[in-house]
């Protein structure tokens, strides 16, 4: 298993063919998921005491498993948040992987560190926040938002004993994350959602409005208010600047989850949006979201990064020895959940070393472009109606006369063809709670000519 023979040779052949292929490749077949017991009918047992032979088990893998999960990085994949990494960062995940580096601490993993520090100083750098600002690649967005709600709360704690009796309580949007109501869960937090209802967002004065209808005993316990940078289903930033002023006079913890829409810093169209992001005190931004790195890469920037340090750094009699003189340096561990972990920022390293952050702009913007172009064809056709301006790169938009049922239909047909997955949502406005679909580009390969034919499919 461990030694190098002609069999290791074959497979390593394989297996850059295939990367080579799969990354050369720029319309991937858009494959759907089979049941489980049917890939288990037609695999049969993979796993067996004799093991069935990396040439059977990759072919299994190429020719059917892979085929039954969907590449994320098709052009007319527009649901969910998909994603569209770049060849150099797909190149440099296997490079991450064959490199076999720990990525805990600097004494075991320096010079992996390092580059992850330098592409970490890019994404810092596009907050504004102030200098002493810094921050670790996590494995997503919801350790990112984890962590930093973990190291607010402790921090909260140590200001007042009577906070260790207490449980805290967060305010955040209607329109968050569904991992902001998992994270309160996890810490045992309770969590009040607010919005202005007009704007869809989180306000200066709906804050304010919440805070002070709170009685005593929940004013002493609320510690945290979590806005959005980009709603996951409309693109829609809170008003970052009248929460700020809110939380500063409050003397609460900031945390903004720019999980999706943080690459948006980056665009020179929307960056007006986000003002008010340099006076938080902690921001999620995923770059393997709209930044094209490949699963899992989310980061966590922190303004103060010692108390996130008091809040996560593990101690064990072995781990001692990373306090030492001799093995001083950045330890990504110090600052997020996770002990032992992948380089998971080195992908984006490389790429953005490779191509520079002006080609990151250009890709974004792209996206950008990419809603406002759908927006103008939804307004231009007769059977398709906008429901409103896009948020970032976020388009909902109508059907007319269609039920739920079937937008779900034309779901599963457009998928079952291989020619589009666009999935349904959901929108509250003046007429109460509606399904529409919706559009979210990533992938900058996307063309005008594959949104006029999904609106075409819609007829
Ligand atoms: C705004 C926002 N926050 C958090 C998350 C969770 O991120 P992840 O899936 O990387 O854990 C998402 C995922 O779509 C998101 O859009």
């Amino acid at each position: 298993m461990h030694s190098i023979d002609i069999d290791t040779v074959e497979m390593t052949l394989d297996i850059m063919k295939y990367a080579i292929n799969r990354i050369s490749n720029t319309s991937p077949e858009l494959s759907k998921p089979k049941k489980e017991e049917e890939l288990l009918k037609i695999v049969g047992e993979t796993v067996t005491k004799e093991g069935i032979g990396g040439e059977k088990a990759f072919q299994l893998f190429k020719d059917i498993l892979v085929k039954a999960s969907v590449p994320v990085d098709h052009p007319r994949h527009l649901a969910f948040v998909p994603a569209a990494p770049t060849r150099a960062a797909v190149l440099f995940d296997l490079v991450t992987s064959a490199a076999s580096i720990h990525g805990a601490y600097w004494m075991t993993g320096g010079g992996g560190i390092f580059c992850e520090n330098r592409a970490m100083e890019w994404l810092v750098s596009l907050t504004g926040m102030p200098e002493g600002t810094f921050g670790v690649f996590t494995s997503g967005g919801t350790a990112a938002n984890l962590s930093a709600i973990v190291t607010a709360r402790e921090y909260w704690r140590s200001l007042d004993d009577n906070h260790k009796k207490l449980k805290g309580l967060i305010i955040t949007s209607k329109g968050a994350h569904s991992s902001v109501k998992a994270m309160a869960q996890v810490i045992d937090a309770d969590l009040i959602t607010v919005e202005n209802h007009d704007e869809h967002k989180l306000t200066k004065a709906c804050l304010e409005e919440a805070i002070s209808s709170l009685s005593d005993f929940d004013r002493s316990r609320l510690f945290a208010v979590v806005a959005t940078g980009g709603t996951t289903n409309a693109g829609i930033i809170d008003d970052l600047k009248g929460i700020a002023e809110v939380i500063e006079q409050e003397q609460l913890w900031f945390h903004i989850d720019a999980a999706y829409g943080g690459a948006a810093l980056a665009a020179p169209s929307v960056r007006h949006l986000f003002d008010g992001i340099e006076r938080a005190d902690s921001v999620t931004i995923d770059p393997h979201k709209w930044m094209f790195s490949p699963y899992d890469c989310g980061a966590i920037i922190y303004k103060n990064m010692e108390l996130a340090k008091n809040a996560h750094s593990q101690k064990g009699s072995y781990l001692d020895i990373f306090k030492d003189e001799g093995a001083q340096g950045f330890n990504p561990s110090d600052y997020q959940i996770q002990l032992t972990r992948r380089l998971r920022g080195l992908p984006l390293w490389y790429s953005l070393a490779m191509h520079g952050t002006e080609r990151y702009t250009t890709a974004i913007e792209r996206g950008l472009e990419l809603a406002n172009h759908a927006a103008k064809q939804i307004k231009e056709l007769p059977h398709v109606e906008l429901i409103r301006e896009p948020g970032l790169s976020c388009v909902l938009f109508s059907r007319i006369g269609w039920s739920p049922e079937e937008y779900m239909e034309w779901t599963y047909t457009n998928h079952d063809k291989g020619f589009a997955l666009v999935t349904p949502t959901k929108w509250t406005g003046t007429d109460g709670e509606v399904t529409c679909a919706r559009f979210c580009f990533i992938n900058p390969d996307t063309t005008e000519v594959d949104i006029q034919e999904i609106l075409e499919s819609m007829q």
